[in-house]
């Protein structure tokens, strides 16, 4: 099968388009033929090992994803694709079903034809409503977003703010935070993306660029930073007195369950949440995908068609 793998850390030119044998399913494993992965910010960093951290995190890190190579060479976080065979004990999946997934604790391994998934990881039937392009991109930002801002404990009503409204992470955080918890959101994003935030659900937006949410005299039952740019002192600065500040790099652990998938395909299903796609690339292209994810200005999600 065709895969591409990175062998080294470095620039997006180490991403290799190469032949692998087909894996086989063990007894409890799904064999799906992938349709679509995304390129998020996170394969781009540990493409690059370029870190945000440093001491002995970057250590640690360093630990997880292999010293003096990668460990798992094929990136890719999620996926959607059809079950092509089950292993001889699966009993909740068959072949044709078409399936969306995280890859996250399998390794990852979004980037190739084929990928096996075990029938008990976080995998769920992909909804019918949304394209194979579209289903790849809900996991992972998705599943992020519901996750922290559960731990906000929204009651309906509720202001909201969304800070990097328009990333992959802040699009969801939109339509969760307006559609499924029934807050009064407001978004923060850059000029050119105020139209794209609005229409997913927020009742106000901000141009961060113009305007300090800190300094309008407004204040919020939740902050979330969905990009992770603000620092928590500045975050802070709006909360009402017992109010719950969110960071996603603080706040995200745990987000990679099977329920929460399946509460996002319930919420695609009824029509209350729908992935925002900035571009999708070829399989080929995932060079240039790499470059444009990591530049840091995407709208959404980019995703990469491979069957
Ligand atoms: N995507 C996932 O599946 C996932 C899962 C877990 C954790 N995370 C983490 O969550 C964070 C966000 O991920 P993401 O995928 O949502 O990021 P992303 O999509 O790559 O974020 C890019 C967006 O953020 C906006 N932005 C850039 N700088 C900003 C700033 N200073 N203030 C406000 N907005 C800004 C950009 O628009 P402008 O430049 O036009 O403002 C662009 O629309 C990352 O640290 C990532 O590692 C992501």
């Amino acid at each position: 099968m065709k895969a591409i793998l990175y062998t080294q850390y470095g620039p997006p030119e180490v991403l290799r388009l190469t032949d692998i044998p087909e894996p086989t399913p063990r007894d409890n494993e799904v064999l799906v033929k992938v349709r679509a992965t995304t390129v998020t910010i996170g394969d781009t960093i540990m493409r690059s090992f370029n870190l945000p951290i440093s001491g002995v995190q970057k250590l640690m890190a360093r630990l997880f994803l292999g010293w003096s190579k990668p460990k798992r060479p094929i990136l890719g976080m999620e996926l959607s694709g059809e079950i092509e065979a089950v292993g001889r004990k699966v009993t909740r999946f068959q072949p044709g079903q078409a399936i969306f997934a995280s890859t996250f604790a399998v390794d990852f391994g979004g980037y190739a034809e084929y990928k096996c998934l075990p029938e008990n990881g976080v995998l769920a039937l992909k909804p019918a409503r949304l394209s194979y392009e579209e289903a790849a991109a809900v996991p992972g930002a998705g599943m992020t977003a519901l996750h922290c801002l559960k731990k906000g404990k929204i009651q309906p009503g509720q202001k909201v703010l969304v800070y990097g409204a328009s990333g992959a992470v802040g699009t969801n955080a939109i339509q969760l935070a307006s559609r499924h918890f029934g807050a009064d959101v407001t978004g923060v994003c850059s000029a050119a993306n105020l139209e794209l935030v609005k229409s997913l659900g927020a009742n106000r937006v901000m141009d961060y660029t113009r305007q300090d949410f800190t300094q309008d005299g407004a204040t919020y039952g939740v902050i979330f930073d969905a990009v992770g740019k603000l620092s928590p002192v500045k975050g802070k600065q709006a909360l009402k007195p017992s109010g719950i500040y969110l960071n996603v790099h603080a706040d995200s652990d745990g987000a990679d369950k099977v329920e929460n998938l399946n509460l996002l395909k319930e919420l695609v299903d009824t029509g209350k949440l729908k992935p925002v796609i900035d571009r999708v690339y070829p399989f080929e292209q995932i060079v240039e995908a790499h470059r444009y994810v990591e530049a840091g200005h995407k709208k959404g999600n980019v995703v990469i068609k491979i069957g």
